[in-house]
């Protein structure tokens, strides 16, 4: 039997009640047969400082080695004052150093947000995809997961209720999992 796919999920938010905590939660429960999709949280990441870098503090040591051993990486962003929350793009810095050694190197990844707005993180992760693509990932371009009115869709619990989201998520998961074999093939030129 092949070992499972690892996707490793990232939320941009420290927030107990994020939703895009709750969307990545979420799509645990939504990921084909022979796919696991692990978290990381990141509250133990500290600033981001060029001095610490080498050798990076412990939290972000396990950070970029989890983010190594995953197959595929999906990010779920937060929408801050039209752009990503300070926490992500702190991690990805982090991740992105010292220069030559970045762990996000032709990494697949793909990406979902869920704001209180009615656009849905869709500027946020226009500048997501912009970053990510300057990191050499292997960023999917659709389909899209843009989750407006976010408190619409989730319960108290943070439980995805939406289905037309969760219908969403499980396109966007298996798309990326396709991706990512795609990718993996030996024609490709990209081992795992
Ligand atoms: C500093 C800040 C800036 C925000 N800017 C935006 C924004 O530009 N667009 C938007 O749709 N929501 C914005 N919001 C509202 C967020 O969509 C909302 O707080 C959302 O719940 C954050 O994601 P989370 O639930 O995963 O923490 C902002 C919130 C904060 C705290």
């Amino acid at each position: 039997m092949n070992p499972p796919i690892i996707i490793m999920g990232i939320a941009g938010s420290l927030r107990a009640g994020s939703y895009n905590r709750a969307a990545l939660r979420a799509a645990q429960g939504l990921v084909p047969q022979g796919v696991r999709l692990d978290t990381f949280e990141l509250n133990e990441i500290p600033l981001f400082d060029q001095d610490r870098e080498s050798p990076p503090p412990p939290a972000v040591a396990e950070l970029k080695a989890r983010v190594r051993s995953a197959d595929a990486i999906l990010f779920a962003t937060p929408e801050y004052n039209h752009s990503i929350p300070g926490v992500l793009k702190n991690a990805i810095d982090w991740v992105s150093r010292p220069y030559g050694d970045s762990a996000w190197d032709s990494k697949p990844a793909a990406m979902m947000g869920a704001s209180i707005g009615s656009f849905g993180t869709a500027r946020a992760q226009d500048q997501l995809r912009q970053v990510l693509i300057t990191l050499n990932m292997r960023v999917l371009n659709r389909p899209e997961v843009l989750i407006a009115n976010a408190q619409r869709g989730f319960d108290e619990h943070g439980v995805l209720t939406d289905e037309s989201t969760k219908e969403r998520i499980r396109k966007l998961l298996h798309a990326l999992v396709d991706w990512t074999i795609r990718l993996n093939a030996p024609e490709a030129g990209i081992s795992r």
